[in-house]
C-alpha cells in the first residue's frame, strides 16, 4: 500500500529555524508532526512561534480548542491565551469521561462549530487525553469534509499511544471504537508539565500502553519498568519512556497508516480490553483493561506455543504486579457469554473470525509464514483464558 503520511518526531528548534537536522531530514506536508518538550506551554512566546510555523502553508481563520470539563478548569484559559494572538479562539468543553465518546456528543460538537461559523481553514485544538483526542480527531475528519487539527495530550495514555497514528472515533452500545476514521493531525505537541496533575489512575493507565510498547517491540522499555519499585505515581523513568513510546507508534503508523499488517501488532491486548469495558459499560479505564487483556492473549499466544515460557512468566508477573487488585477483583468477567460476543464484534476480526497479534518474545510479534501479524484464535480457548483469569486476578 502506498505510503499516505510520515509520522516523525520533530526538534522543535529545528522547526523554528525551517533547517531540519540529519535526524529529521524533511518537513514536508504530509508529515504529521511529533513535538515532545518539557515546559513546551510554559513559554507563550517559544509555543506561538512553533505554532506559526507549523501552521505556515495556510493561516488559521480559527482555532477552536475542544476539551474536556475537568481539562478546561485547569488549562483551558492558559492555552486560549497561547492561542488567541495568533487568531480568534473559542472553547468548546465536553463532560469528561469515557461516556462522552458517543455519536450524540460529536453531533452536538458539529452543532457549536457551526454556530461558531468555524470554516475550512480554522485548525481545531484538541486538549485532553484520549477521549476528548478520538472524539475530537473523528470531529475535524468529518466537518466541513475534514479540517486540519493538533492534538495537544494531557493524559500519559494520550502523550504515548491515542495521539499519534490518526486513529480517531465513537463507542457506540455494540462496543468500543465501532465508528470512525483514519485522518491524521497537523501535529501532536506533548509537554510532559500536563502531567503534573494527573491522578494516579490515570497514571496507571498510560503504564497499561507502556508495558505494551515493551512487548510488542522494545524489550528495554520492558526492562526499565520491571526496574521500577512502584507504579502509582508520575516518575522520571516514566517521563523518558514517552519519546521510546513515541517513536514507535510513529515508525508503526508510518510503515503501515491503514492497519493492512504490522499496525495490527498495536492491537495487543486490545481484543479481550474492549470487550471488558464494552460488557462492564464502559467502567473500567482503558490502560487496566488492556493489562488484563494482555494478561489474557499473552496466555492464549502460549498455549498455541507461539509465546516463550520464560517471557510469557516475566509478563504475567510484571502486569500482576501492577494491576490495582481491588480495582480487578470488581470487574464482571462471569458473564462469559456476553464477554466472547463482544469480543468478536471487535473490528479487528475478518470473516466472523476472531483475530489476534501474539507475541513469540519480549520485545517481538509473531508473524506467520505468509507474513501476517494476525493469527486466529479458537473461541474455546478464549472462553478458558477468562476462566484462568477469573482464578489468577
Ligand atoms: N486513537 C488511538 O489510537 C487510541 C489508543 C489508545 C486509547 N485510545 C482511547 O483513549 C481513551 C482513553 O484515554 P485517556 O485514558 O486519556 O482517558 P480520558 O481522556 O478520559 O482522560 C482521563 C481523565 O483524566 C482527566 N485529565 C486529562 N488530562 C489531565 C491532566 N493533565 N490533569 C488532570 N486530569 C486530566 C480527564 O478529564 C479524564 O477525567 C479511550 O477511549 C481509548 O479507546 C485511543
Amino acid at each position: 500500500m502506498a505510503l499516505h503520511i510520515k509520522v516523525e518526531i520533530v526538534n522543535p528548534n529545528d522547526l523554528l529555524s525551517g533547517v531540519p537536522s540529519s535526524s529529521t531530514p524533511q518537513f514536508s506536508a504530509d508529515t504529521s508532526k511529533i513535538i515532545i518538550q518539557d515546559s513546551l506551554f510554559s513559554s507563550s512566546k517559544k509555543t506561538a512561534r512553533l505554532l506559526q510555523s507549523l501552521l505556515m502553508e495556510k493561516e488559521p481563520t480559527s482555532f477552536v480548542i475542544i476539551t474536556d470539563s475537568r481539562v478546561r478548569r485547569l488549562y483551558g484559559q492558559k492555552i486560549r491565551e497561547l492561542f488567541a494572538p495568533i487568531a480568534t479562539t473559542d472553547l468548546i468543553a465536553i463532560p469528561q469521561g469515557e461516556r462522552s465518546k458517543t455519536l450524540d456528543c460529536c453531533s452536538e460538537i458539529l452543532l457549536q462549530l457551526s454556530k461558531l461559523k468555524f470554516d475550512k481553514n480554522g485548525v481545531l485544538v484538541l486538549l485532553g487525553g484520549g477521549v476528548v483526542g478520538d472524539l475530537g480527531g473523528f470531529v475535524a475528519s468529518i466537518y466541513k469534509r475534514g479540517v486540519r487539527y493538533v492534538q495537544v495530550p494531557t493524559t500519559l495514555l494520550a502523550q504515548v499511544d491515542s495521539s499519534i497514528g490518526g486513529k480517531t472515533g465513537v463507542d457506540m452500545p455494540w462496543g468500543k471504537n465501532q465508528v470512525g476514521t483514519i485522518y491524521q493531525p497537523l501535529a501532536v505537541l506533548i509537554d510532559p508539565r500536563f502531567l503534573d496533575t494527573l491522578p494516579e489512575r490515570d497514571i496507571l493507565n498510560g503504564i497499561g500502553e507502556m508495558v505494551k510498547y515493551g512487548i510488542i517491540a522494545n524489550e528495554r522499555i520492558f526492562t526499565s519498568l520491571q526496574r521500577k519499585s512502584e507504579f502509582h505515581s508520575l516518575s522520571k523513568t516514566l517521563i523518558d519512556l514517552i519519546e521510546p513510546c513515541c517513536k514507535i507508534k510513529a515508525r508503526i503508523v508510518t510503515e503501515d497508516e491503514f492497519e493492512q499488517n504490522v499496525r495490527s501488532i498495536l492491537n495487543y491486548g486490545h481484543t479481550v480490553a474492549h470487550a471488558i469495558e464494552a460488557s462492564s459499560n464502559f467502567r473500567p479505564n482503558h490502560g487496566i483493561s488492556v493489562l488484563i487483556g494482555m494478561l489474557c492473549e499473552g496466555w492464549i499466544a502460549r498455549q498455541l506455543g507461539i509465546f516463550e515460557k520464560e517471557d510469557f512468566e516475566r509478563e504475567e508477573k510484571l502486569i500482576l504486579r501492577i494491576l490495582p487488585r481491588r480495582k480487578t477483583k470488581a470487574l464482571s468477567l462471569k458473564e462469559t457469554t456476553k464477554f466472547v460476543n463482544f469480543a468478536f464484534a471487535d473490528k479487528k476480526n475478518i470473516g466472523g473470525k476472531l483475530m489476534m497479534s501474539l507475541p513469540e518474545r519480549i520485545g517481538r510479534m509473531h508473524r506467520t509464514s505468509e507474513g501476517s501479524y494476525k493469527i486466529e484464535v479458537p473461541e474455546s480457548l478464549l472462553k478458558d483464558a477468562i476462566v484462568r483469569l477469573q482464578s489468577i486476578l
